[in-house]
């Protein structure tokens, strides 16, 4: 008798293990795991009810069908807990598109703040006549001195230290110090009326700080025709200013050195009670004029450089050039 009752209770925990389990397996919504947690392991549940009724087994049965139900009560609490937890990573696989969190903008790239200020500035020029064209920043040492009235032994070289593109010989390839060599370049290559805009890359051989960097973009400006007068340079330049700096934009001319003008002027702009210099400029030098094969007793002409980076820093409030190149998010994106 005790080992009929012994062998039945047994297949009844048997049974309720293989109906789990099986009931487990096919439960496959969050909503049936949960009736099957309620049906098996709920204070009212099958397994519950299964230990109750271990009251009325002989006490050495109750011993052996109470172990055999608490173990089948862990086996069946850990798969229960396998289950739930390959249902939530299911619902939201790692990497997926979650399709129904709102839009997010995707990141749009924008213009390079240089470039942005140049096109700035040759547009203003372009809007009066001039055309704007690019140059080589690998240079032959005779545009970028030579053509341009600064000979090999003239002190005005050591404004441009160079970087050299080889750098033990010297010989006479460099990288260009200034965009001047377009004026020479443009002028060999074309006849009068000449009214050109250049921007591009310039590189100098120096140490670098706030307000100097080794490289760095320049505009260079040229017009060459019969009857060009200093007047013509002001007057083209004040408008430029007008148009990039404001309508009551003040400016101011003073006299400056460069070997491939003469006369040579600065050009300040009033800024914060003071005066910026923002670009050099001056009537095209006879000798570069005849550098290039121009009859310099029937044209002239006035040239003009600044320097965008230095542009932009004045109206941005940029107090580092060396943020323009540095390629750090937190400045580019400021604009
Ligand atoms: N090339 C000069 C510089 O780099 C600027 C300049 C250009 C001055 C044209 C006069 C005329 O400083």
């Amino acid at each position: 008798m005790t080992e009929t009752q012994d062998t039945q209770t047994s297949e009844s925990v048997e049974e309720l293990k293989s109906a789990a389990v099986a009931a487990l397996n096919s439960a496959d919504s969050s909503e049936k795991l949960e009736a099957w947690r309620v049906e098996f392991m709920g204070r009212k549940g099958r397994l519950t009810s299964l230990l109750r009724g271990l009251g009325s087994f002989a006490i050495e049965d109750r011993k052996i069908v109470g172990a055999a139900a608490n173990r089948l009560r862990g086996e069946l609490e850990s798969l229960y807990e396998d289950r739930e937890s390959d249902s939530k990573s299911s619902q939201a696989p790692v990497g997926s598109i979650d399709i129904t969190l709102p839009g997010r903008k995707p990141a749009l790239g924008g213009l390079h703040p240089s470039t942005q200020m140049i096109r700035e500035i040759t547009q203003a020029f372009n809007e009066m006549g001039f055309q704007t064209i690019e140059g080589p920043e690998v240079e032959l040492e005779k545009y970028n001195f030579d053509m341009l009235n600064i000979p090999a032994d003239h002190p005005a070289r050591d404004q441009w230290d160079t970087i050299w593109v080889d750098s033990d010989t010297h010989d006479d390839v460099l990288l260009r110090t200034h965009t001047s060599p377009m004026q020479a370049r443009v002028m060999e290559e074309n006849d009068p009326p000449i009214r050109v805009v250049v921007p591009g890359k310039c590189y100098r051989y120096e140490s670098t700080d706030a307000t100097h960097e080794w490289h760095f973009n320049q505009v260079e400006g040229l017009a060459v025709d019969e009857g060009i007068t200093l007047a013509d340079l002001k007057g083209t330049l004040y408008e430029f200013a007008r148009r990039v700096f404001g309508a009551n934009r003040k400016v101011r001319f003073r006299c400056d050195y460069f070997p491939f003008v003469e006369p040579g002027v600065d050009m300040s702009i009033d800024w914060n009670g003071g005066w910026m210099e923002i670009m050099g400029a001056g009537m095209v030098h006879p000798k570069v004029l005849e550098n290039a094969g121009y009859d310099s007793s029937k044209y002239t002409g006035f040239a003009f450089g600044m320097g965008p980076e230095r542009i932009s820093m004045l109206r941005n409030e940029i107090t580092d050039i060396r943020h323009f190149f540095s390629n750090d998010l937190r400045f580019l994106t400021q604009f």
